[in-house]
């Protein structure tokens, strides 16, 4: 038993759909939340960047007496997660990826479209993945230019944002497509849109979430790391950015 927190990383706001989540299977957990926020976007960085981020990130959990660190964030991932296992070897980290593998078992029309950042979609781990699971699949690998910055914006609702997803989606559709995954945390923010693009036709919108949740689950039951049932959890929300982006991390994750 264990009633330290989990600590749960991402560039912004985007592991926010995988702390709703833990929270939601895991009241009982105290977990500490921090949106990276000022070096936000990662999708575009290199892979060196991208590593220091998450590697201070991590660090900076890991002092706060974190019992395991959820990279909620599939371009860091993507970028990080050996670095940082070996780093941090005395604690799990999970990490996130694309939901490829559950897409390409459900694809009826055998073809299925992975949308992600650019530095996720050239990732080893992802590229070996699609070899193993994707065979007899076309697997279209397609950026969410722009999706990220409009959930970082706060701007789901707005009309330009539903332009954006169109843009998007619609040649992915198009092209036969019966399952979209959602391979970055920000994406679910936009699963309304997405959906309201998508309409009637019957493609299925996936993503990683509740994989990850069961991951979490096995490994806290693997290491007797679960908390206390009567445990009263903390949940703490933290960011390099200014005070504004924090409380609206907490604001955009209880309401
Ligand atoms: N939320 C992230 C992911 O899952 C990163 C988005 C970004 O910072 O570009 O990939």
């Amino acid at each position: 038993m264990n009633n330290n927190p989990i600590g749960v990383y991402d560039s912004g706001f985007g592991g926010l759909s995988v702390w709703r989540e833990l929270h939601r299977a895991l009241p009982r957990e105290s977990l500490i939340y921090l949106g990276d926020g000022k070096n936000c976007p990662y999708g575009n960085k290199t892979e060196e960047q991208i590593r220091e981020l998450a590697e201070r990130a991590v660090g900076d959990l890991v002092e706060r007496g974190c019992k395991m660190v959820v990279v909620a964030c599939n371009t860091a991932t993507a970028a990080a997660i050996e670095y940082l296992r070996e780093r941090f070897s005395h604690l799990p980290i999970v990490g996130l990826e694309p939901a490829v593998k559950p897409a390409c078992a459900m694809t009826r029309s055998k073809v299925v479209g992975v949308i992600a950042t650019e530095r996720s979609l050239v990732g080893r781990k992802f590229l070996s993945t699609l070899e193993r699971y994707g065979e007899g699949v076309e697997v279209l690998k397609v950026v969410g230019e722009g999706f990220v910055e409009a959930v970082e914006a706060d701007a789901e609702q707005e009309p330009r944002t539903e332009e954006l997803v169109r843009r998007v989606v619609e040649p992915i559709i198009e092209r036969g497509a019966d399952v979209i995954v959602l391979g970055c945390t920000h994406y679910p923010f936009l699963g309304d849109v997405i959906r309201r693009v998508v309409g009637d036709r019957e493609v299925a919108v996936i993503d990683s979430g509740e994989a990850v949740e069961k991951r979490v689950e096995s490994l806290l039951d693997k290491f007797s790391l679960r908390c206390a049932e009567d445990n009263v959890p903390r949940l703490e929300f933290l960011s390099y950015a200014d005070e504004e982006y924090r409380a609206r991390l907490e604001h955009k994750a209880l309401r």
